[in-house]
């Protein structure tokens, strides 16, 4: 619906100056945008780059409280955790997932001992980091088998939730992981467990370097296509969000963000419930690379993450959370 016709109506006059863009403005970011992935690993007082994505690192257990310090500090509301499981503790069923000693587990009763509910701490559901093949669930001749792996992840959710998980993360995408992950919780006592579905999670090249800083990369046999979404498809993402809101989900991710905000948006106008958008390590390379190049200037990371707030996400995983205010300045 256009009202006004030129020149009585020019758009350019609320354009002219800053205050008065400001006055306009119909999106903006906070702090309570984002969410803090971080990637954790044995070790003692280690902190160590992760090649392909700059500026990011990998932290030993013993590190965590100056990260959590300092996401406190800059206001985020929660951090995710992916481990960074050694090579000899990976086997064919992911068996590491379900030691209460693992990195996650051993990370989340840190935080939850020292910040209490100060902080939402987010966790993964899915076998990825722990298979020696770096598939997400048990495999069959290539296949990734469903309902033998909900079983273990059923298991796994537990246990995270035990270990004192706020939000439990299903990036899976076994058919109805959901609906037994929330009866399993509830018949033991984790009614008031979140659970932050990945109901839209695209088979995508975009993952990459996130594989690396896992150490899944070099182990990954073939693809994750018989799992993961094809990329060619929407209506399929309503049915996968319908079914998990059935569920129990909480609220929903969308992931990778910036190739698929059509897909935000169609999510955010369906069903009315919070969605989240995630700022996958691809994009957060290929965006710090061009910086760091030359080829683009850094306000391309504050249009992206805008562009997911128009589409309509709640909140962004994105591994620029802890260092907006030094970037946007
Ligand atoms: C695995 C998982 C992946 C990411 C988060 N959890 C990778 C995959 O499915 O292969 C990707 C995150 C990123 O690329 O930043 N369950």
């Amino acid at each position: 619906m256009i009202i006004g016709k030129y020149p009585s109506l020019r758009l350019r006059r609320s354009r002219k100056n800053d205050w008065s863009r400001r006055l306009i403005e119909e999106n903006n970011l906070t702090p309570n945008d984002f969410i803090l992935p971080i990637f954790i690993k044995n070790g003692k007082n280690s902190k160590q780059p992760i090649k392909s994505m700059p500026d990011v690192y990998r932290y030993s257990i013993d590190r965590l409280p100056y990260v959590i310090d300092n996401a406190l500090k800059k206001g985020l509301p929660m951090v995710a955790l992916f481990p960074s499981t050694e090579t000899k503790k990976k086997d064919l069923v992911g068996s590491e997932a379900l030691n209460d000693d693992n990195l996650v587990c051993n990370a989340l009763k840190l935080i939850k001992k020292k910040y209490k509910n100060e902080i939402g701490v987010m966790c993964d559901v899915a076998l990825d980091p722990y298979t020696s093949h770096g598939h997400d669930g048990l495999r069959n001749s290539g296949y990734v088998l469903n309902d033998e792996t909900v079983n273990i992840l059923i298991k796994q959710s537990l246990l995270q939730a035990q270990m004192g998980c706020d939000v439990l993360a299903p990036s899976d995408m076994m058919d109805g992981r959901i609906g037994e992950i929330r009866k399993s919780l509830d018949k033991n006592g984790f009614k008031m467990t979140q659970i932050l579905s990945y109901a839209v999670k695209y088979a995508s090249s975009f993952y990459g370097p996130f594989r690396d800083a896992v150490g899944s990369k070099g182990q990954l046999k073939g693809d994750k296509k018989n799992y993961q979404m094809d990329f060619r498809n929407s209506d399929e993402a309503i049915r996968e969000v319908a079914l998990d809101v059935k569920e129990g989900a909480d609220m929903i991710m969308v992931k990778p963000g910036l190739p698929y905000l059509d897909i935000i948006k169609l999510i955010k106008e369906n069903f009315k419930i919070p969605v989240m958008a995630y700022q996958v390590s691809g994009e957060y390379s290929l965006l710090s690379n061009g910086i760091s190049k030359g080829l683009i200037d850094k306000n391309v990371i504050l249009e992206s993450l805008i562009s997911f707030k128009r589409a309509g996400a709640n909140a962004i995983v994105s591994y620029y959370a802890d260092r907006l205010d030094k970037i946007l300045k």
